[in-house]
């Protein structure tokens, strides 16, 4: 770091605008508590910008599920079709085929994209001979959606580079269905939607009873934890539910699109949201998760080598280009060893840019350490103000999403920042949660099945 300081004051200065200290950690924490009540009551819903809606899941799973269940998966560029067999508690079998969702279908018409999923559904089935065997089906559908029961979702609105046209406002359950019955060669039973990060807490949870949130750090970024149901007032039985909780998903990406953000943004933060497909929208997720991280390095490299600071005043058009500089790389760059920069140089050779010394690769790594910093951090100050809203002393959290999964140090910064802020007064554990928007799914349909 002082190596930096001295070699590339600039990229110093402008990395510092990216540090959160302790105090603003805190004072994070303290204004998602807010936002998060907001959400919860009925009379401030409509204008909390973290909605926390209402899921419907009101049992975690027991560990004693079995049998065999269909889920979807849609949530980002890939789509996915699972067939997940509960065989006991230490065999989950799944078997499953991925889609690629083109940039076509998700900005073009919903209908189109629907007519999609039911035919990889159908090809799907075909090819396992299920088409007539009536199976139920979870359908994760990772974006925010207004649930009226467990199998009624209705898309507020897309995040994460979605927009196919005639879908928000719509019961997307109700879209599914039509597409399937259009197709006319397929019989399953959709029994329930779910957000991914509900997916993965009910993942988390088959195996460890006190999992209490479920966490994403991928493409973007979200969490669901377990609230007590008399706290649920959007939910329209929360004073005479039997049941004492209620899985509720914050959407907490939207978070700070009400300026309560500001204090910790950088002009690289609305520079990045200015150029995305929802301004002004999703703001906590924008600085955290892997649909924006490698966008915010390259918008830093791109003024870097305009004032000829880095690169020894070499210009890359490839990096002038939105979107080039991907998330993966800054896994790929930290995942070099300390004073090693061999993926590094790697990178910068793919983008074009050849004349990079190694003090100009070190500083391409203080700068990647600085955005999966600040992500994590604020990821931590998520966490710990839902742990503190639960008041609990002892959890699990369930983590799914590429940027934890594949960052070398994305763990170790959610921890070293969550034990700054709980100081050793809370026992809990990161698990990486396998396959959640899978397993979690027909972990509810089959919780469901029950009722
Ligand atoms: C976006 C979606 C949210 C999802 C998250 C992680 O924030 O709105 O529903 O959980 O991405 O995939």
């Amino acid at each position: 770091m002082d190596e930096v300081r001295t070699l590339y004051p600039e990229a110093y200065k402008i990395c510092q605008q990216f540090e959160i200290d302790q105090h603003k950690m805190e004072e994070i924490v303290l204004r998602m508590t807010r936002e998060i009540s907001m959400g919860l009551a009925k009379e401030t819903h409509p204008r909390a910008t973290i909605k926390c809606f209402t899921t419907y899941v009101q049992d975690l799973p027991s560990g004693r599920e079995r049998g065999r269940y269909l889920a979807l998966d849609l949530g980002g560029t890939n789509f996915r079709v699972l067939l997940v067999t509960l065989e006991s508690e230490s065999s989950v079998n799944i078997d499953g085929k991925t889609y690629s969702i083109s940039k076509e279908l998700m900005e073009g018409s919903g209908v189109k994209l629907f007519d999609f999923i039911a035919q990889c559904l159908s090809d799907f089935c075909k090819e396992h001979k299920l088409e007539n065997a009536n199976l139920p089906l979870g359908f994760t559908f990772s974006f925010p959606c207004k649930q009226q029961s467990i199998d009624n979702g209705t898309l507020v609105a897309w995040t994460k580079g979605f927009k196919a046209d005639g879908v928000v406002n719509k019961n997307v359950v109700e879209l599914l269905r039509e597409a399937i019955t259009r197709r006319g060669d397929l019989k399953v039973q959709i029994v329930a939607i779910l957000n991914d990060t509900t997916g993965t807490l009910m993942s988390c949870a088959f195996h460890r009873q006190n999992c209490k949130i479920g966490m994403i750090v991928g493409t973007g970024s979200n969490a669901c934890y377990v609230e007590k149901t008399s706290n649920v007032e959007m939910f329209p039985g929360y004073q005479n539910s039997s049941k004492p909780h209620m899985i509720i998903n914050c959407e907490w990406g939207a978070f700070g699109d009400n300026g309560v953000l500001d204090f910790v943004r950088t002009r690289y933060d609305v520079e990045v949201d200015s150029h995305s497909i929802n301004p002004k929208k999703q703001i906590f997720e924008k600085c955290i998760s892997g649909m924006y991280m490698g966008e915010l390095v390259r918008h830093i490299l791109v003024e870097l080598m305009d004032k000829d600071m880095i690169f020894k005043g070499v210009k890359s058009q490839t990096l002038q280009e939105r979107g080039r500089f991907e998330t993966r790389f800054i896994t790929e760059i930290e995942s070099d060893d300390p004073g090693k920069y061999r993926n590094a140089a790697m990178v910068m050779d793919n983008l074009g840019i050849r004349t990079s010394n190694e003090k100009d690769l070190m500083c391409l790594r203080y700068i990647c350490e600085t955005i999966s910093t600040r992500s994590a951090k604020l990821a931590a100050c998520g966490l710990v103000c839902l742990i503190r809203k639960m008041n609990v002393k002892d959890l699990s959290v369930g983590i799914d999403g590429s940027v934890y999964r594949f960052h070398p140090h994305y763990h170790r910064l959610l921890m070293q920042n969550m034990n700054l802020l709980l100081n050793g007064t809370v026992r809990y554990e990161l698990v990486l949660s396998e396959d959640g928007s899978g397993r979690g799914a027909a972990l509810i349909a089959a919780v469901c099945a029950k009722d």
